[in-house]
């Protein structure tokens, strides 16, 4: 297999050892590599990217958010969701398969500023990039006072709510059938959060949800920094085959989520053009 470093991107694409792997809820696995350098370098919102199989297909790396890391131990985890051929392959591997991992990669969140509360909005397996934020703002040197809501479609859905939940001071869980926790969308219960004030926002989960976020951000006049999925295929910055339209500045009207995000400023990214379903061309 491959095996590269670059120390002062702080990337590393090596062969990586699957130590646990544990079926979380129908179709959601946790997983975790062995990656001293990874779990040194990971920060909140930044993603591995993964060879799934040395042959060649699927062809290209599949790209899964950093849930968190464990330094003492060298490891980092994923929360993963089973929706394709990629995903199935790696819900069928035994502990101790090795993958050809690259990463960390994309900007991370940056920590908020010492002022006002965090508002962290998950929809979904977007729960994984901030189960690691709210982690990393509960340490002594960011401690933040954290409110997390975390909406799905269903219980089974709201996967690894415990683990959220346990990181922030309040948490809201919310299902879309009411199997659990409130009723309604996610987006439903944030205008009293908005009301109450905030230093500022984060949020993961689908793209409708977050262009629902940043427009009550908006109008709240509260800073939203949202992570956003895309299809990728290198995952490093050449091929632009995972661009996002944003609001036009001189020429450019694209920024790649792999490489100038996957987080972006909520109010830098065209929402209309997403909501329309703009493709890039
Ligand atoms: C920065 C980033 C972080 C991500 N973090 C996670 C994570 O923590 N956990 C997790 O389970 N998934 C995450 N994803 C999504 C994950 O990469 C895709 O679900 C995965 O690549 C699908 O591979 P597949 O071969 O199983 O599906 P495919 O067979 O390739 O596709 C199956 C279906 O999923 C859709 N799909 C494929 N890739 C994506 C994608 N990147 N975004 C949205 N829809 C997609 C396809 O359109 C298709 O409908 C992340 C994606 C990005 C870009
Ligand atoms: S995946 Fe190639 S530029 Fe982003």
């Amino acid at each position: 297999m491959v095996s590269f470093v670059d120390e002062t991107a702080g990337m590393y694409a090596q062969p990586t050892q699957l130590i646990r792997h544990e079926q979380v809820a129908p179709g959601y696995h946790l997983l975790e590599f062995d990656c001293p350098q990874i779990a040194a370098a990971a920060r909140p919102g930044q993603f591995v990217h993964i060879r799934v199989t040395s042959s060649w297909e699927p062809l290209l790396r599949r790209p899964f958010s950093v849930m968190g890391t464990n330094k003492e131990e060298g490891s980092f985890q994923v929360l993963m969701r089973t929706v394709g051929e990629g995903t199935q392959i790696l819900a069928e591997a035994q502990s101790g398969t090795e993958f050809n991992i690259m990463g960390p990669l994309g900007n991370g969140f940056a920590l908020p500023g010492p002022e006002g509360e965090v508002i962290l909005v998950a929809g979904g397996i977007g729960v994984a990039p901030l189960i690691f934020l709210a982690t990393a703002l509960h340490e002594p040197n960011n401690y933040r006072y954290v409110r997390g809501l975390f909406g799905a479609r269903t219980e089974d859905d709201l996967c690894c709510w415990l683990e959220f939940s346990g990181a922030c001071d309040e948490f809201n869980g919310i299902t879309e059938d009411g199997s659990v926790g409130e009723q309604g969308l996610v987006t439903d219960f944030l205008p009293p959060q908005l009301e109450r004030g905030a230093g500022c926002l984060y949020a993961c989960g689908p793209a409708l949800m977050l262009a629902e976020v940043a427009k009550q951000c908006q109008d709240a006049e509260i800073p939203c920094y949202v992570s956003v999925e895309q299809q990728m295929g290198c995952g490093v910055g050449a091929c632009l085959g995972c661009v996002i339209p944003i609001h036009a500045s001189g020429t450019q009207r694209y920024q790649r989520v792999c490489k100038d995000g996957p987080v972006f400023d909520a109010q830098i990214v065209d929402w209309e053009a997403i909501r329309r379903g703009c493709t890039p061309g």
